[in-house]
């Protein structure tokens, strides 16, 4: 243990109040002030001033408190985003990020509010340079940052006029539960646990594969005072295995007698903070062995390789296979083909909230409060490890700062549990940023190779796409991501003769696993971008070529899934037209005009199945009326900013014809809510928002058919009463009159949907899912040809939703989708043990990211709620395609290697012959 100088007492006015707290020398603003001053609100997102998500004011000033000693902030003033709460800019402020839909999942809110206050203090009407510049510091993941710098250029402004009506399907209605987010108030992972809760630390490896032998932790634990446990896998109650795939729970808790990748742990500590500040964990009883790792495809397949999991041979974990007609044979008889390799890095999801969470018994209950995307199964992979039943467990989600795929893998809660039922107190444990990037799951690297043939007059005739995924140490979605990539490998276009395949291979880097798309957007950039080579051998215009090939109903997927209604891509295409035509003549004039700098236009697609490829998909949702007239809600869809609260609730709402404020939410609890199933695969509107209607039309018909109404009659819910209008009658129902249930609630229904779809066979032909969401993206670039940089002037999205729920909410995934596109596409590229933190690992800050057009495209679903479909992963993968495209356009140079950086660009610029 090291010796450390007692701490002293700092005195400062803390959000206008005389506050006394006693920091350890060398303490950070940020922690003194969340865990000695209750200022949960002081959001910690990296700890080394990257992500500006604690940015607090003082003496008025925006400062990272986490890079702020905290004694120096003694006789000063500070002031934090609930301390701004009286203060006429931050009140302006925060309704107009309300209105705006600037707040997502509102973990980098009060770091943004905070600043834009010192902004908007100095200059109430800033231009838009001066908003990036003032914010330029403070990372959102979430989106897109157009809605942010629109919130705060019209802060002053009279307020947006709240959409009329009932905020039924269609409104544009705020988020329903942005009033914390914008408040600072919005509990997530690290903010739930008191101060003073026992800490867990994690001893995990310092290679990418090791053995290791521990030593005598029992005297290490007894030399350590205050220490409260150890554990390691001896200590599992039950399977030292989880995972989220049926058949693949290959992932330890903490490894056993060797590691596989960076940061693996295995032991934890348990102790109060004050000590687990002082420990050297550098110092704990673990021997290392360095062992020889495979870090890429290559090296995990070549001959001899070792082999992380010995029944899964030459490291590949499994392979995904579709395929119809003959694709060698319309090769060989098409009259144009391309062909190339593409290569895509490790991304990382780079949420601002890292993986965080508190637990503790209650009775012979364990109890997890953890930022989740999934909470039932969550509440699964409990079962396995600790050895008990359901009953036993009980999941409670916090706030969600950021998912994006990767918070659908258990990470804190195992060891949250496991603490909390061997020391029978309660514990918490918040990863560090590098912990974050270290342990959670990445975008899969990939390495694809594409041959496409087309006849002279332009149709697509044989496609040929050999994939290979970098999986890393354990499966995680792996199974997933080789499945969905032959589904949409050919892209939303009519292709007869088509094979694909992938493969997942494992290697000693982190696990790969969700990340918004499931290794379609790496498909999409490799089969978009050889488009429009396609095109250009064909003499086509790169839309005419796509609009020639788009899929139509009645036209077979590759599949051989026939949709008779709803397939948009058509539209979407035909909607860009008018800014591809003006945007393309505009970069040519342009360019004709300059050497150096040089614009492009880029166009390219994309399509993504909603919900779970070819497996049952259902999710239950619960409603009730109390007797003194309250509507309740159980909504068990985890809303991580992308706004299944608000969108769930509206069509609950629409279909019980009942306004959409009437109605309290009860949110995600395994113990409260029905299972709505996890969020992702772009799932919850359709699938969850259709067990709301069903719910809404099922307690609906239940109260028409008590008084005999027609369906056409109108409700009210008062004070314990229902009246019901119907043409010529109206009716009253006394609630009070009414038996209560087990829940209190006098009238209720519970109703669960499942999409429809069937199993593919060997070939890959079936019915993977009840529908696609369609999407077609421009982006317009300039290029500088001697630096090598790239800077994105504008897009314009055009996105098939069937019918938009929320139109602000299909704006705010799009614009999101597109800034995570843009940084695929330029900026980010994780590499383990080098990017670890988001200084080495950049994604896109608020002046990267242009101005974004949205055209909302309804084409209705037979199988969507009032027609929606799913949008989540649809809004990010065609942006990357586009801009490679846009970048070919600008220089002709291909390139098929992402990011494209400048010294990538640079260097193919050169070898094209570019000065
Ligand atoms: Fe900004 Fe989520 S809303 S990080």
């Amino acid at each position: 243990m090291m010796d450390r100088p007692l701490s002293t007492t700092t005195d400062f006015t803390l959000n206008g109040a005389l506050t006394s707290a006693s920091p350890q020398p060398g303490e950070r603003l940020s922690r003194m002030l969340r865990e000695r001053c209750g200022a949960r609100e002081v959001k910690v997102g990296c700890d080394a001033g990257d992500c500006g998500a604690c940015t607090v004011l003082v003496d008025g000033a925006p400062v990272c408190a986490c890079l702020t000693p905290a004694h120096q902030v003694a006789g000063r003033r500070v002031d934090t985003l609930r301390g701004l709460s009286n203060d006429p800019v931050a009140e302006r402020l925060s309704d107009s990020f309300l209105a705006h839909g600037a707040a997502q999942c509102g973990i980098c809110t009060p770091g943004m509010m905070v600043a834009t206050t010192a902004l908007l203090r100095e200059t109430p009407e800033p231009t838009e340079t001066q908003v990036l510049d003032a914010l330029g510091g403070v990372l959102c993941r979430c989106t897109g940052y157009r809605k942010i710098i629109q919130a705060v250029m019209r802060a002053g402004a009279p307020l947006l006029a709240a959409p009329a009506g009932d905020g039924h399907s269609g409104t544009a209605i705020p988020r329903l539960d942005g009033a914390g987010k914008v408040a600072g108030t919005e509990a997530y992972g690290d903010d739930v646990a008191p101060a003073g809760t026992l800490e867990i630390l994690l001893v995990g490896a310092p290679y990418p594969r090791a053995g290791f032998t521990l030593g005598d932790i029992e005297s290490w634990r007894s030399a350590h005072a205050g220490v409260v446990s150890v554990l390691t896998a001896a200590d599992l109650p039950g399977r030292n295995r989880f995972g989220v795939m049926p058949g693949f729970e290959d992932q330890p808790v903490f490894a056993e007698t060797e590691t596989r990748f960076r940061g693996e742990p295995v032991a934890a500590i348990v102790a109060p903070p004050e000590v687990a500040a002082t420990l050297d964990l550098a110092l704990f009883p673990v021997t290392w062995t360095r062992l020889d790792a495979v870090e890429n495809i290559a090296d995990a397949t070549a001959p001899g390789a070792p082999q992380l999991h010995p029944d899964r041979a030459g490291n590949v974990m499994v392979t995904g296979f579709v395929a119809c007609g003959d694709a060698e044979a319309a090769l060989a008889a098409s009259g144009v083909v391309v062909e190339a390799r593409y290569a895509t890095p490790f991304v990382e999801h780079a949420y601002i909230e890292p993986e965080a969470g508190y637990a503790y018994l209650d009775g012979d209950k364990v109890v997890v409060h953890a930022c989740t995307q999934a909470p039932v199964l969550d509440r699964d992979g409990l079962q396995m490890v600790l050895g008990l039943g359901p009953d036993r467990i009980r999941i409670i989600p916090t706030g969600v700062g950021g998912g994006f795929g990767a918070k659908l893998d258990m990470s804190v809660q195992p060891y949250l549990a496991i603490a909390a039922l061997k020391t029978g107190q309660p514990v918490r444990l918040a990863y560090s940023r590098v912990q974050s990037m270290q342990m959670s799951t990445k975008r899969h690297p990939s390495e694809l190779h594409l041959r496409i043939g087309a006849s002279t007059d332009g149709r697509l005739k044989g496609f040929s796409l050999q994939g290979r995924f970098n999986t890393g140490a354990y499966a995680s979605w792996g199974p997933t991501v080789a499945n969905r990539v032959p589904v949409h490998g050919s892209g939303p276009y009519f292709i007869r003769d088509y094979r694909a395949e992938a493969q997942g291979v494992h290697t000693h880097c982190p696990p790969s696993g969700a990340f918004r798309g499931f290794g379609v957007p790496q498909a999409a950039i490799a089969q978009e971008t050889l488009f429009d080579e396609l095109a250009e051998k064909l003499g086509l215009d790169p839309l005419e070529f796509r609009l020639i090939n788009a899929l139509a109903t009645g036209q077979p997927t590759v599949c051989g899934q026939v949709f008779t209604q709803g397939v948009g891509i058509r539209a979407c295409l035909q909607a860009l037209k008018p800014d591809w035509t003006r945007e393309r003549a505009a970069a040519e004039a342009f360019n004709a005009g300059n050497t150096v700098l040089k614009h492009g236009v880029g166009i390219a697609a994309g399509w993504y199945g909603c919900g779970n490829t070819s497996l049952p998909n259902p999710s239950t949702i619960k409603c009730g009326i109390r007797a003194d007239g309250t509507l309740v809600l159980h909504q068990g869809a985890m809303d991580i900013g992308q706004g299944a609260n608000t969108v769930i609730t509206q069509l609950f709402a629409t279909a019980l014809g009942i306004p959409t404020h009437r109605i309290e939410l009860i949110g995600p609890d395994t113990d409260l809510t029905p299972d709505a199933g996890k969020t992702s695969a772009s799932r919850q509107t359709f699938v969850t928002g259709n067990a709301a209607r069903l719910a809404g039309a099922a307690l609906r018909a239940a109260i028409l058919t008590r008084v005999n109404a027609g369906p056409e009659a109108t409700l009210t819910l008062d004070q314990g009463r229902i009246h019901v209008t119907d043409t010529d009658r109206a009716h009253v129902i006394d609630l009070t009159d009414l038996p209560a249930d087990a829940d209190g609630y006098v009238l209720g229904a519970t109703e669960t949907y499942d999409p429809p779809t069937k199993p593919l066979d060997k070939n890959g032909q079936g019915v993977p899912y009840a529908q696609f969401g369609y999407a077609a993206h421009l982006a317009v670039v300039e290029i500088d040809t001697r630096l090598g940089t790239i800077r994105p002037l504008r897009f314009t999205a055009a996105h098939d939703v069937g019918h938009a729920v929320n139109p602000a909410l299909v704006e705010g995934q799009v614009e999101g989708g597109i800034a995570q596109g843009l940084g695929m596409a330029l900026m980010e590229e994780y590499i383990p043990g080098r990017t670890d933190n988001l200084h080495d690992y950049l994604i896109p800050t608020i002046g990267d990211v242009p101005p974004i057009e949205t055209l909302i495209i309804e084409d209705p679903d037979e199988h969507g709620p009032y027609g929606a479909k799913g949008l989540g992963e649809h809004a990010l993968i065609p942006t990357a395609p586009a801009l490679l495209n846009a970048i070919r356009h600008a220089t002709g140079v291909a390139i098929r290697q992402t990011p494209v950086t400048p010294a990538r660009l640079r260097a193919a610029l050169k070898e094209a012959g570019h000065d």
